[in-house]
């Protein structure tokens, strides 16, 4: 109500002074709606007013400073209290600025909103001092100052979060409290990643309450409403700490990275809401970086003699990175749930560095879910291969990072370590391990080498191990949902990793919108998850069986058999079991060098594991006990009159699968005869 008020006093004067107006006042309050005109401000270092009215305070030099102040010193002690003379009043301010860096997505250091006891700042160091303390004012309560940062370089020695926050400074570079730049929509409550560095225009409101001794600090893309919930609370007493006469301005500085720091408008008011800045007659925030300007910049260039040509180059080279470059989507999103996963959070710059912009010549490969690029992380050196996840839908996101950040919790010498994961508006970025051996797939039908049984057993068993992990012994039971040998990888050891999980929840959903189709991969899907899409231990198991089989037999778990039929890779090794033929069911390629024991144990556990009915199916503790030798592997019974397939068939169709279930053994004529009375029961 009051801000209405306000505005009604504010807006005639605006007219009287026309559009260049500059700072208007009431009562201690101030708007500058673009700073065309306002010839008063106290100007100090690179600070400037551009003549599009922009307040330019630093000016793309290197390790530079500028700072301005409001001219007239404000009232914040006192008022209506009688007995608290000493008690700092309830102020707001708000400001529009924007932060741009000469060579996109690399600037430094920052800008900060400050209210200091003078209008001279000179004193202050530049880099990451922010031009308005130095090093031996700095955490002197002597300084008198309060100060809001923007900072976009993550200094250690003032404990900085990050290199992208906004910190409430009291006397001290070391802030009170800050947070990552951000704002919360207030329409779904989800947090969203601001860049400082973007280039973009953005607005801060900064709000102190008296009575609660607290500063809030809320940030927004410019044009936005102010978000109901402030990124940043820091609890301050400023009654020690804002002197008498005190002065409201700015103050920015450089380091190494050669930026532009501007502010385009600032409001600001004692004992109620900082007024609305007009942003209809904001100047225009000035881009150097613009790659409309610099195409055509280039084009004169070419049109210059051959002298020209090396600035040509220069300028074309410049061009084509600023193109790149500004192709760089910077709305990384991070939302409240995220923060505990924090550390698995990547940036999008890092992640784009590490594969070169993610350019062809990186691309491993791409899949169902996306294409993977190989990278190496530009700070530690460690080879990634980085998956781009295109998500359709918004929907579901939250679940799915929740489980993807979940799985980069997962350790173990048979999981392809999860590093981290950066989000964007319709993109996920997953940073893997990289393996250097490639996918089993593709050394059995790839033409990579051929593998020798002893790997295979090797990998089999890893594999296995891999799983009792994530069904039994992590904390929660993890379903992968997609055993297949294009997910299994090898590290440098030939050792198996299993990779992508949780991606086939996130296909699931998906899929769920359009169809009812069951994520997974044909001839690794279990009967009952085809029927219910309900995933379980039980169904990785299936898929196991399925690897198991492939990896000894060298075939695909379904494979086309001409005149439309098809070749089931169970029933085939089934039936080579039943005419006491399972060594002949191995791979050709290493028929000979097979330890026919290993073999025959380990194509009768991928039967076990493959069998359609769930309950038959061992778990991973016992696969990995039947491997070993340590546990009798079962008796397969021989009468079993049907193919798997087929049983697996009618399954599907409707068969009670309890009653199945039921049968202890597996292919005995006790089993097939439940199902018939089942089946007639059903009729
Ligand atoms: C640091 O700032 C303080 C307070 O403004 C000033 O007295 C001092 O001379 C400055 N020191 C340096 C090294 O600039
Ligand atoms: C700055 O001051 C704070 C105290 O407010 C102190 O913790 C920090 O170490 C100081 N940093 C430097 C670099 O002087
Ligand atoms: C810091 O700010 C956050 C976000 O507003 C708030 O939740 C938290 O309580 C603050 N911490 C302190 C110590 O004031």
């Amino acid at each position: 109500m009051m801000l209405e008020a306000n505005c009604v006093c504010v807006l005639p004067l605006l007219f009287f002074w026309g559009l260049h107006l500059a700072a208007v006042a009431v009562s201690g309050e101030f708007v500058y709606s673009g700073f065309a005109g306002a010839t008063d401000l106290a100007l100090h270092g690179a600070a400037m007013v551009t003549p599009g009215g922009v307040l330019q305070l630093t000016d793309g030099a290197a390790v530079s400073k500028g700072d301005a102040f409001h001219p007239t010193p404000l009232h914040l002690r006192g008022g209506g209290k009688e007995d608290g003379a000493a008690a700092v009043r309830s102020f707001s301010a708000s400001f529009v600025f924007g932060i741009v860096p000469v060579t996109p997505g690399m600037g430094g250091h920052g800008l900060a909103l400050v209210v200091a006891p003078s209008r001279d700042l000179s004193t202050g160091t530049a880099s990451s001092y922010l031009g308005f303390l130095n090093s031996t004012s700095n955490g002197s309560a002597r300084n008198h100052m309060v100060a809001v940062e923007l900072d976009t370089i993550q200094s250690p020695e003032f404990q900085d979060i990050d290199d992208n926050h906004v910190g409430v400074d009291v006397n001290s570079l070391v802030s009170v409290n800050s947070s990552s730049a951000g704002f919360y929509d207030d329409r779904t409550g989800e947090f969203r990643n601001l860049i400082l560095v973007s280039g973009e225009a953005m607005q801060a409101w900064v709000d102190y309450d008296g009575g609660a001794t607290r500063i809030d600090v809320t940030l927004a893309p410019v044009g936005a409403e102010k978000p109901s919930k402030p990124l940043v609370s820091a609890s301050a007493d400023l009654s020690t700490v804002i002197t008498d006469v005190a002065y409201v301005g700015f103050s920015a500085s450089t380091g190494k990275l050669r930026t532009r720091h501007y502010v385009l408008g600032c409001s600001f008011a004692v004992d109620e809401p900082a007024p609305a800045i007009d942003m209809a007659s904001l100047p225009k925030l000035p881009r150097h970086a613009s790659p409309k300007s610099k195409s055509k910049a280039a084009l004169l260039a070419i049109a210059l003699p051959v002298v020209a040509g090396v600035v040509t180059l220069a300028t074309v080279a410049g061009c084509v990175l600023l193109i790149v470059r500004r192709r760089y989507r910077y709305v990384e999103l991070r939302e409240d749930w995220e923060i505990e996963f924090g550390a698995h959070r990547l940036s999008y710059m890092e992640l784009s560095r590490a594969t070169g912009g993610f350019k062809n010549k990186n691309l491993l490969g791409s899949g169902g879910f996306g294409a993977v690029f190989k990278g190496v992380l530009p700070t530690s050196g460690t080879e990634v291969a980085v998956k781009r996840v295109t998500h359709g839908s918004r929907q579901g996101m939250k679940e799915f990072v929740a489980e993807v950040a979940t799985v980069g919790r997962l350790r173990h010498r048979n999981l392809v370590q999860l590093l981290g994961y950066c989000r964007l508006e319709d993109e996920l970025l997953l940073a893997y391990d990289y393996m250097p051996n490639g996918s089993v797939e593709s050394h059995l039908y790839g033409g990579k080498p051929a593998l020798s049984w002893a790997q295979r057993f090797q990998i089999i068993r890893g594999v296995a191990s891999g799983l009792l992990y994530l069904h039994e012994e992590w904390e929660q039971v993890v379903v992968h949902r997609d055993v297949k040998a294009s997910n299994i990888l090898l590290d440098g050891e030939m050792n198996a990793r299993l990779g992508d999980f949780g991606l086939a929840r996130l296909h699931d959903r998906d899929a769920e919108l359009r169809t009812t189709v069951v994520a997974g991969t044909f001839g690794y899907i279990a009967p009952e998850l085809a029927l219910t899409g309900r995933a379980s231990p039980l169904t990785d198991v299936f898929a196991f069986g399925a690897f198991l089989l492939e990896v000894a037999t060298g075939r695909r778990p379904v494979e086309d058999g001409g005149n439309s039929s098809r070749l089931v890779l169970v029933d085939w090794v089934f039936e080579h079991w039943r005419n006491g033929s399972l060594v002949e069911a191995v791979d050709p390629r290493i028929q000979g060098d097979c330890d026919v024991g290993e073999l025959s144990l380990a194509l009768r556990v991928g039967l076990l594991c493959s069998h359609p009915l769930a309950s038959v199916r061992p778990g991973m503790r016992q696969v990995m006990q039947y491997l070993a030798g340590d546990a009798p592997l079962p008796e397969l019974a021989t009468t079993h009159h049907m193919g798997m397939s087929m049983l697996a068939l009618l399954q599907n169709q409707g068969f009670d699968a309890f009653v199945m279930a039921s049968s202890s053994s597996w292919s005995s004529s006790v089993s097939v005869r439940s199902f018939d009375t089942s089946l007639s029961r059903g009729r």
